[in-house]
């Protein structure tokens, strides 16, 4: 089919984007690599370890799965990450290549080649040392986006410590909670960001977080907002202090192939984030291959640019380790998208001449909400790949990304993968696919998946709808959960038995044989790409005292792909001031786990809808959320709830 004839909207997802052949021509992932994948998955990953990655020791196993689902990836192997991704690029001569060019929200900028990169994870690494980080502990990094906080994560590979980034607008409650759990010794993190244009701090989170019993001994704080700060003698220490004065020197020791590299808090079914445990050699591998053949980033000429945060695992896999591991040269943003205007990104695009731009579909939505009158300010034209990631992107978003963005002629990878799955599972490849909108298409070389029915059985019937699973170990999947290897087992390996992943999504296949990724089959929700269980929310909900019971769903948003959305019955006497505690309840939630989790809506009812054994039916909130009709009532313990919680929402919102 022909891409350039215009066609009418109603009709997008049905066009078809075939490769252009001078992109072909170039590209990283071809026909050769589809077909040694297929010929032979362990040699395949083999080759891709031993081409992509500088082993300190080469490994003797490819893959161990006698203890499934506990996998171990290229046995016996040992590895330095953080040399992997810095210095083997100056000793290959690359030392003057940039490796980041960081731009603050305020327009500062930072130039980082290779050498210093080097330099200053080196220093980072003598530091931390000092501090008494070694080998095995765990390090929390709470930071905006700032060079330090790649530093950081690459000093603690350097070491072989694990760190665990928590994402800068987590509460200090959420922080709290992540830094017990892994039992963290050192807290990396700044005075504040610098975000919307005003300074905000970081710091007082952190204060609070390690208040009290702790395992935390230090806090390393990164001056970037100059603001006063309050300061814990013999606890605190500036990052200028002891970084800034460390040896450039450091002698970097190899690890095991599956010593872990970082523990990563991401939402699941029940309250309590999980812990999602990721190892050296397999992870690096996976990311260092597919930010190669799906972004088909070439280090030498690209200028690549993921928009992600680092606290979330796009920026690991594709901030820092898939394109440092590559030698690439990237761009990193301190702010949001509007400040100080609407055109921030594309400004960006034209000054540094980026070529691969990677992110997310809510982005997407925004900027077509704003107008095409705004990227069409700026000079587009270096961008020839792009990339999409964290929900599906729907057709309409995807044709203004190509035609707005893309100058109507670069690819779009639609990308899925998970937390969990380390690296990119299903894509296209944009040189070999022909792209069709709104589908992540299939699995790229390496990678096995299935779409299964109810019953287990797999599914090939197009339009039909089942979940997906994924069929054999890959490199960079979770090796646990961290301290609970039991919900490991039970929530991935469970659900169709030990011989299947169980991802939590919903997926079909089209006529093509295309996958089509269709959200969560679970109590998660997806809020701007950002992962939020129902479950999180709800017990930060009753944990206010005017709340006596709380059911969340996410509603469909036209922006943010889901809203959460709240009914809460409040307690006598709450119940008088209704807007005023909905406004306190949309706070607490905030203050409990963090900005991105407050409720759009909280509603307050009468009654939940229950089911007889008592399990709340969230599709018929959802029904009422998004202002449908609502469905099947009759497996209502009592079916008049949802008369009663219709009439009486009016105005609660
Ligand atoms: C969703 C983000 C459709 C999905 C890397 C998954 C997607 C969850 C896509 C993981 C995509 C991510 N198309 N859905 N291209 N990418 N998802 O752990 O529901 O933050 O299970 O990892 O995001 O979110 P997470």
């Amino acid at each position: 089919m022909s891409s350039t004839t215009a066609e009418p909207a109603e009709h997008a997802e049905r066009r078809h984007f075939p490769p252009d052949p001078a992109f072909a021509e170039q590209a990283n992932g071809t026909a050769d690599l589809v077909e040694a994948a297929a010929a032979d998955h362990e040699g395949f990953w083999a080759e891709q370890a031993r081409t992509r990655l500088t082993w300190a020791k080469d490994f003797d196993q490819v893959l161990d799965w006698s203890e499934a689902p506990f996998a171990r990836w290229f046995v016996g192997g040992e590895l330095n990450v953080a040399v992997n991704c810095v210095d083997r690029h100056v000793d290959a001569g690359n030392g003057d290549r940039v490796a980041i060019h960081f731009e603050g929200e305020g327009g500062d900028t930072r130039t980082l080649t290779y050498a210093d990169l080097q330099r200053e994870v080196a220093k980072a690494a003598n530091a931390l040392a000092s501090l008494g980080v070694a080998k095995g502990d765990r390090v929390a990094i709470y930071l905006p986006m700032i060079p330090e906080a790649a530093i950081s994560m690459l000093a603690c590979a350097r070491l072989g410590a694990p760190h665990s980034v928590v994402f800068g607008g987590f509460s200090s409650d959420a922080l709290k909670a992540r830094i017990a759990d892994a039992e963290a010794k050192v807290v990396i993190t700044s005075d504040g960001q610098f975000r919307r244009g005003k300074a905000a701090p970081l710091k007082p989170a952190v204060d609070a977080a390690v208040s009290g019993e702790t395992t935390v001994e230090k806090v390393l704080v990164v001056r970037r907002t100059e603001a006063d700060v309050d300061w814990h003698e013999g606890r605190d220490v500036w990052w200028h202090d002891v970084v800034d004065s460390a040896s450039d020197q450091h002698e970097a020791q190899p690890v095991d192939s599956e010593h872990p590299l970082f523990i990563l808090y991401t939402s699941g079914t029940t309250g309590k984030p999980k812990g999602i445990l990721h190892t050296s050699g397999g992870y690096l591998t996976q990311v260092a291959y597919t930010n190669a053949v799906v972004h088909d980033l070439h280090p030498e000429t690209d200028v690549y640019w993921c928009t992600a945060d680092v606290g979330w695992v796009t920026g690991h896999s594709y901030i820092v380790y898939g394109p440092l591991a590559n030698g690439a040269t990237q761009v990193m943003y301190e702010g949001t998208p509007d400040t100080p205007h609407q055109g921030r990104w594309w400004e960006i695009v034209q000054k540094y001449g980026v070529t691969i731009l990677y992110t997310a579909p809510t982005a997407i939505r925004t900027c077509m909400k704003w107008g095409d009158d705004i990227p069409a300010r700026f000079d587009l034209s270096s961008l020839r790949v792009l990339g999409s990631v964290g929900e599906p992107i729907n057709p309409e978003a995807w044709l203004w990304y190509r035609r707005v963005i893309g100058g109507d002629k670069a690819p779009i990878v639609d990308t899925w993968w998970q937390t969990e799955t380390g690296g990119i599972m299903i894509s296209p490849l944009p040189g070999l696919t022909d792209l069709e909108p709104g589908s992540a298409q299939k699995p790229i070389p390496g990678i096995s998946a299935e779409i299964l029915d109810d019953e287990g059985q797999p599914l090939h019937d197009p339009e039909k709808v089942g979940y997906l699973v994924l069929t054999k170990p890959w490199p960079a999947m979770l090796r646990g959960i961290w301290g609970d290897p039991e919900r490991y087992k039970e929530t991935y390996w469970s659900r169709f038995g030990p011989e299947y992943y169980f991802a939590g999504d919903g997926a079909k296949y089209d006529a093509d044989g295309n996958i089509w990724l269709l959200g969560r089959v679970d109590d998660v929700m997806n809020v701007s790409g950002h992962r939020l269980s129902t479950a999180e929310i709800e017990s930060a909900l009753v944990s206010h005292p005017s709340v006596a019971e709380a059911a969340v769903v996410g509603a469909t948003d036209e922006t943010t792909g889901q809203a959460v959305c709240a009914f809460v019955i409040l307690r006598g006497g709450a119940e008088d001031r209704g807007d005023e505690t909905v406004q306190e309840l949309r706070n607490h939630v905030a203050k409990e786990i963090g900005p991105i989790a407050k409720p759009r809506q909280i509603m307050v009812v009468a009654e939940l809808p229950k089911t007889r054994s008592g399990k709340i039916m969230r599709r018929l909130l959802r029904d009422v959320a998004e202002n449908r009709e609502v469905g099947d009532v009759t497996t209502l313990a009592d079916s008049t709830v949802m008369d009663l919680i219709k009439t009486g929402m009016s105005g609660s919102s």
